[in-house]
């Protein structure tokens, strides 16, 4: 049985949570999309600090499970390597069972430098990227002659040939462009070079192959989306959106998989909506509520710190996600969050320039003018983080979250009342 578990809405939605409570049945979890620009929070137990993944698959946390990061991964070696050695001291020691594929990108430290160059360049019409460099890279994968691979680590004759000339043209591009005076050092870049080769080689696979194996064999695999649909480069809010197909129509290219190999979609969402960095956001509350449940939820990025705007629920933009992935089951999290809110609004549609929308509009400029239409339904006072069945959630709360769930017309299976394995509740 393979899943993949997809964010539906602007990211930050808990599919670390959701990947690590699936993995229990998985044999291999795979990371197919972004790069280090991902935030994914995991807590076993109320009693133990949260782990903080960027890189790695959620699935790192069981020792049986093989966890694999495929080609569509920008990968950052640096942070890689920095979240390996704070598992270690976790006691968490990381072996044979993680597979990298030498096809996956690297993000080097002159992506970073180009992110915040090039925001800076934007001022105000800045995308509010993470600053991870996430965007550089993809783009060097797409001009061919400026990337490097993983598998480029096991040539570094090669490499640094590569090196001297990419480095070169960069330096050219950064100065005359952004008026960057400090140009990059080929011997820097090789030390690091070096020591990455050193430890990543023996990670390094053919991970199309192995997945394909897997896949033939009937062994369970597990897909981590990163980021959310609303966020995917073709079919998310473009402009602001991030540089891989993160949604799940992202999948087969990203690791080299047909997408029938995929048994069940799961969509993530939150009760709310959030999303950090700009563009529309069309049940955003600027206000009150929205700090209420900012403050509440912790709405803070676990990649970049920044706090994070908060909204109402979209049905819109959410039926929107579902469709384009094919979404067979959903995950909504951080309930716990919205009680204490005298009542709870759902978007339940769009209207702009007077008439109502039948579409999720394609152009950032329409979608931040759009008006929302609201459906209100009672609050929840109650304290639900103890709650252990369905059953036994206010009857406000489960009104609510059966109302989405009509209205995206696709079964919510899983509530989050929580951040621990133990506060989920599972519905038939
Ligand atoms: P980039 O991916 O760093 O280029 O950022 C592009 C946009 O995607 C920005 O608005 C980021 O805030 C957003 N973004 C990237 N990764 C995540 C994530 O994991 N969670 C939420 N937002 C993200």
């Amino acid at each position: 049985m393979n899943t993949c578990v997809v964010g539906l809405q602007w990211g930050d939605e808990g599919k670390g949570k959701i990947v690590d409570l699936l993995s229990e049945n998985a044999e291999l979890v795979v990371r197919y999309s972004g790069g280090a620009n991902a935030g994914h929070s995991v807590v076993r137990s109320k009693e133990e600090k949260q782990f903080a993944l960027h890189l790695l698959p959620s699935g790192i946390l069981r020792p049986e499970v093989t966890c694999v990061i495929t080609n569509g991964v920008v990968l950052d070696p640096e942070i890689l390597l920095k979240e390996i050695d704070g598992l270690a001291e976790r006691g968490i020691k990381i072996a044979n069972n993680l597979k990298i594929s030498g096809r996956a990108h690297l993000v080097m430290p002159y992506h970073k430098k180009q992110d915040q160059l090039s925001e800076n360049a934007l001022g105000k019409d800045k995308i509010g990227t993470t600053i991870r460099g996430i965007g550089p890279c993809y783009a060097d994968k797409v001009t061919r002659s400026t990337a490097i691979r993983a598998a480029d680590l096991l040539n570094l004759d090669n490499l640094q040939e590569r090196l001297i000339k990419i480095t070169g043209l960069k330096n050219k591009i950064f100065a005359a462009v952004y008026g960057d005076k400090e140009p990059l050092d080929v011997d820097i870049l090789m030390d690091l070079c070096r020591q990455w080769a050193k430890r990543l080689t023996p990670h390094l696979t053919d991970t199309t192959a192995l997945l394909h194996k897997a896949w033939h064999e009937g062994r369970s695999i597990l897909f981590e989306g990163a980021q959310g649909s609303l966020l995917d480069l073709d079919h998310g809010t473009f402009p602001f959106v991030t540089s891989s197909n993160c949604s799940a129509v992202g999948l087969s290219a990203a690791c080299g998989l047909p997408a029938k190999a995929i048994d069940t979609f799961m969509g993530v969402v939150k009760a709310y909506t959030s999303r950090v960095g700009a563009g529309p956001f069309p049940t955003e509350q600027d206000n009150e509520t929205g700090r209420y449940i900012r403050d509440k939820g912790h709405e803070y990025g676990t990649t970049t710190g920044r706090p994070r705007r908060c909204g109402w629920f979209d049905t819109v933009s959410v039926g929107y996600t579902i469709q384009l992935g094919g979404i067979d089951k959903i995950a909504m999290l951080h309930l716990d969050t919205l009680s204490g809110l005298k009542e709870l609004n759902i978007c339940t549609g769009y209207r702009y320039q007077g008439k109502s929308l039948d579409f999720f509009p394609a152009e950032a400029d329409v979608l931040d003018k759009v008006e929302c239409v609201y459906e209100t339904l009672p609050g929840f006072t109650e304290d639900i983080s103890g709650i252990t069945s369905y059953a036994a959630l206010p009857n406000a709360a489960r009104r609510y979250v059966e109302r989405v769930e009509a209205l995206l017309q696709t079964p919510i299976a899983i509530v989050g009342v929580g951040p621990s394995r133990e506060e989920t509740l599972f519905r038939n």
